[in-house]
């Protein structure tokens, strides 16, 4: 098969965390030809630090919807896994919102698509997207799930859990805290539930809902198993052979800690990154194992990879 017969599915943060995972599965199936979206093609290109064969890197910011349309001329199909830089904590000063970019760059890619002819359209939301939310990360998401499911264009949309693997922020920030902290800090009652997904796994079902899977359907996504957040940090603990006592944060002190970081230009923590740690993001896999041929990692095999961190 040759390049211009593949199907071409563009990427809109492929560069990133998840959309790199994404890009190096498809990136392997003979049917697909790869095109990453990104707002700085050469800088994307080195974070795949040379393991890029069959992937284009493509000029775009999901924020310019008008330039959008020549970026995905020719898409079969469109992933949507952008997000803005230092999310979840908003900086409205330099436009980086859920607003403006995870539900606009939606609906400026969806326009986008439409007017390209691309016959699928995949986002990646998140668990608990719900736009009748009062947290505005969660409220956007389900807005742009709304746009998604309105527009006409066939669509998966993929809510999934706490994505970990050897490049995520959360859990590596985790283990390599522990290689130096007497003890560990946990946001909350460390009870709020996740169901730890490897992103291996997020990538196979993007790659298979590309192919055709999941039509028109909205499916949660995570881990075989949902545990507390003191029993991921606890299996952190034991793979990586760093055991330390836990210490619970009140969620009023963390947001009194957010309110006072966000009166400083370029915060690092936010009432809104709090509401982030003490969601709960546990899954129902049903509807996911009934449509999706799909192997979920256990988190203590898919977490093994921490042993050398
Ligand atoms: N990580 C998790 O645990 C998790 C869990 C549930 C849901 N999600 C969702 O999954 C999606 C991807 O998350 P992630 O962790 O992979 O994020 P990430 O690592 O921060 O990657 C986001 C990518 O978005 C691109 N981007 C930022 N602004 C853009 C713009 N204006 N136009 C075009 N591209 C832009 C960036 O690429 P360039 O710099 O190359 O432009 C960046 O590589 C997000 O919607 C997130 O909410 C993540």
């Amino acid at each position: 098969m040759t390049q211009t017969e593949r199907r071409i599915v563009a990427v809109a943060g492929g560069s990133g965390f998840i959309g790199r995972a994404i890009a190096h599965r498809l990136a392997n199936d003979p049917g697909a030809a790869v095109r990453v979206l990104t707002r700085d093609p050469q800088r994307a290109r080195a974070r795949f630090a040379g393991d890029a064969p069959n992937i284009e890197f493509v000029a775009a910011d999901v924020t310019q919807g008008a330039r959008l349309g020549e970026a995905v001329a020719g898409a079969a199909a469109i992933v949507n896994a952008a997000q803005f830089d230092g999310y979840p904590i908003e900086n409205r000063a330099r436009g980086l919102t859920f607003q403006r970019v995870d539900y606009g760059g939606t609906v400026a890619l969806l326009a986008a698509a439409q007017a390209a002819g691309a016959e699928r359209f995949i986002y990646i939301s998140g668990a608990a997207a719900d736009e009748r939310s009062a947290i505005g990360a969660f409220r956007w998401k389900g807005r742009a799930e709304r746009a998604i499911r309105e527009s006409g264009i066939e669509f998966t949309i993929l809510r999934p859990s706490l994505v970990y693997g050897p490049e995520d922020r959360v859990v590596n920030t985790i283990a390599r805290t522990l290689k130096f902290a007497p003890a560990m800090i946990v946001p909350g009652d460390g009870q709020q539930r996740l169901q730890p997904l490897l992103v291996d796994d997020l990538a196979a079902c993007v790659a298979l809902a590309a192919g055709g899977r999941g039509r028109d359907g909205i499916y949660e996504i995570g881990g075989p198993e949902a545990m507390t957040f003191d029993a991921l940090v606890r299996l952190v603990m034991e793979i990586t052979g760093r055991r330390r006592p836990l210490i619970h944060i009140p969620e009023a002190a963390l947001r009194l800690a957010g309110r006072i970081a966000e009166l400083a230009p370029g915060a690092l923590f936010s009432r809104e990154a709090v509401d982030f740690l003490v969601a709960d993001n546990a899954c129902d896999l049903a509807a996911l194992r009934a449509e999706f041929p799909l192997t979920l990692t256990p988190a203590r095999e898919g977490l093994k990879y921490l042993a050398a961190v």
